[in-house]
């Protein structure tokens, strides 16, 4: 191990409630005293977050491999210059996605595969050293639900290129998650997203006293 602090990342669909319940994190570990960031991806440092929006604008078509080398350019920078110095400080870093997303939107979404394994990879060797995430939060819900969620009730989120895919897409990426907690057990912790925000956290947070506290 290169670092102290721990590496949580939060998972899952889109509209499964990844954004919702940082905040409640980032309430608890406050409260708790924790020395922690909260960050996302992809963004989370200048360079990052225009690659972000390159990626999401509605009126960018690209293909595949282009999506996954811009998510992995993200995250590299995101990585070097956020969460490499946060753990390194001891800190605890909780990100709004990691590469378990690329594996899924990419790998199994555009049917990319194993390609996207190799890209990510790279993307987050440093050194010689993976930095692969200490625990991976799954909020797992159906795809149907989770759009559901995000086109109801819009509050201030925007539809991004993705949002817009068929729901054959979003289906694929779900069953794509579903593969990688068998493959990568150990790696995930998954957590009933159907329910409603209370109980969703009342899981999170015995993931987090767990690892944490
Ligand atoms: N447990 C819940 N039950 C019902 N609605 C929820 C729940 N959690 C979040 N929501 C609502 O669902 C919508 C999507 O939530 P949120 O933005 O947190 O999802 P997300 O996983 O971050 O989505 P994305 O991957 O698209 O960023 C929001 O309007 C939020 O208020
Ligand atoms: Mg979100």
């Amino acid at each position: 191990m290169k670092h102290s602090g721990k590496f949580i990342v939060l998972e899952g669909p889109d509209g499964s409630g990844k954004t919702t319940q940082i905040g409640n994190i980032e309430r608890y570990m406050r409260e708790r005293g924790a020395d922690f960031i909260s960050t996302r991806e992809p963004g989370g440092v200048s360079v990052a977050e225009k690659i972000r929006s390159v990626i999401l604008d509605v009126d960018n078509a690209m293909s595949g491999l282009t999506e996954c080398m811009l998510y992995a350019s993200a995250r590299r920078e995101h990585l070097l210059q956020k969460v490499i110095p946060a753990l390194e400080a001891g800190k605890t870093v909780i990100c709004d996605r990691y590469v378990m997303s690329s594996l899924s939107y990419q790998g199994y979404g555009r049917e990319l595969g194993a390609a996207v394994l190799d890209i990510n990879k790279l993307a987050i060797n440093v050194d010689g050293f993976e930095y692969w995430p200490d625990m991976n939060i799954y909020l797992d819900v159906p795809p149907e639900i989770g759009l559901q969620r995000i086109h109801e009730k819009n509050d201030g989120r925007e539809i991004n290129r993705l949002d817009l895919e068929a729901e054959d897409f979003h289906r694929k990426v779900r069953d794509g998650y579903l593969h990688l907690i068998r493959e990568y057990e150990g790696q995930f912790t998954t957590v009933d997203a159907s329910q409603n925000e209370k109980a969703v956290f009342a899981d999170i947070k015995r993931v987090l006293d767990d690892l944490l506290f």
